[in-house]
């Protein structure tokens, strides 16, 4: 799967977005090492802290079904008026530490307004001298 298709399942996941809150709508998709793909929408609760960001529903999506190994994940996010993303809607840091979890640095995250504006950066990028407990 390219990132021009992988961008495309997350558009689409945003279209799932719920969020009455902030009016900011975020789709993403997880592609795993096997080929899968999981998507995810942000979930707003009315009790602000329950919600959950577009990233971190695609990734429980995929441990849930017994998927734990990831290629890359796309993620779009904007204003709720705008059909297609205006701007980069990177990571919130929670979705950062629930991505290497299960990640390493190279894990691949793509940032994008649509199918063919996006920028690729690495975790190991967005998220350096990362916590893991498992290393102590
Ligand atoms: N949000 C995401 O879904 N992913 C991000 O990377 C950043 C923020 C959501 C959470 C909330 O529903 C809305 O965007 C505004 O913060």
């Amino acid at each position: 799967m390219n990132n021009g298709e992988l961008i495309k399942l997350a558009l689409g996941a945003r279209e799932k977005a719920y969020s009455p809150y902030s009016g900011f709508r975020v789709g993403a998709a997880l592609l795993c090492k096997n080929g899968k793909v999981f998507t995810g929408c942000n979930i707003e609760n009315s009790g602000f802290s329950a919600t959950n960001c577009a990233e971190r529903t695609a990734i429980f999506k995929a441990v849930s079904e017994g998927e734990t190994e990831f290629e890359k994940i796309a993620v779009v996010g904007g204003k709720a008026e705008d059909i297609i993303p205006s701007d980069y809607c990177a990571p919130c840091g929670i979705c950062r530490q629930v991505m290497r979890e299960f990640c390493d640095g190279g894990f691949e995250i793509i940032i994008a307004k649509n199918e063919t504006e996006y920028k690729s950066v690495t975790l190991g990028e967005l998220l350096p001298m990362s916590f893991d407990v498992r290393e102590f």
